[in-house]
């Protein structure tokens, strides 16, 4: 993995929220807003996919479940998540998990019929640097399917950058897809996914003022952004 250093800050950071359970409690919080991609990509059982910033692999076993016959692969910046993501899907033959950073993915070219990444692209240090990482390891005619909560177009969201204490970038759908059509992607768009999950009364988190404004940030939702490896 590239040993730069804002890998390490990033592997520090990740090792702690893994340590302290998080990796495991973000399926709560993702999966409503991850089923209706999972909808929308219809894999089918020979496909071989990545999952980038795979966390505590909770995707990595519904990922598996149509991927019966090909392959399902985890990646994590944090050795802690890959530790983990192995550990929780250590019954799947076919599901690894291995450590690595986008922005150098050890895997050979053109492999992958997709890739996924849920709530990490806005970590990683250079955007664009990972998408054309994505676009080497997918094989002619795979698509990259991106998910992140954190982006311009939502403003009940900007707080997070104050609060969270490692670097993200926000920026709009627009510049997102930009990265993808830079990256080489073709069929790029993007959509905003709602989350239904029905809101509590009071909030008495810190990633929001108060319930009204989390309710407000779900019925916006997160940004997918996909796109496709033209040369099929
Ligand atoms: C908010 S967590 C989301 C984890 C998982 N996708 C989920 O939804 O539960 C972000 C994850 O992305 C990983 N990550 C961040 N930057 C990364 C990078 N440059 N390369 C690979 N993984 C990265 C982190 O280690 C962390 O596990």
């Amino acid at each position: 993995m590239a040993q730069t250093t804002e890998n390490q800050h990033l592997r520090e950071e990740f090792n702690r929220w893994a340590e302290s359970g998080r990796g495991e409690g973000m399926e709560r919080d993702h999966l409503p807003i991850t089923l209706p991609v999972l909808d929308r990509m219809q894999l089918s059982p020979a496909e071989s996919v990545l999952d980038v910033g795979c966390g505590a692999g909770w995707l990595l076993r519904l990922l598996a479940v149509p991927v019966t016959e090909g392959r399902v692969v985890g990646m994590d910046v944090s050795d802690e998540m890959v530790r983990h993501a192995r550990s929780n899907c250590a019954d799947l033959p076919h599901v690894m998990v291995v450590p690595g950073s986008v922005d150098e993915i050890p895997w050979e070219n053109d492999f992958f019929t997709r890739v996924i990444s849920v709530e990490s692209a806005y970590y990683w240090p250079d955007p664009a640097a990972g998408l054309r990482e994505v676009f080497r390891v997918l094989r002619p005619g795979g698509s990259a399917w991106i998910l992140i909560n954190y982006y311009r177009d939502n403003p009940h969201c900007h707080q997070w950058g104050a609060l969270l204490t490692i670097p993200t970038h926000l920026l709009s759908a627009d510049e997102w897809a930009g990265l993808f059509r830079g990256a080489g992607f073709t069929s790029v768009e993007h959509a905003c996914i709602p989350d239904p999950t029905a809101g509590p009364t009071e909030y008495t988190g810190r990633w929001f003022r108060d319930a009204a404004q989390l309710a407000a940030f779900r019925a916006i939702g997160a940004l997918l952004v996909h796109g496709t490896k033209p040369g099929l």
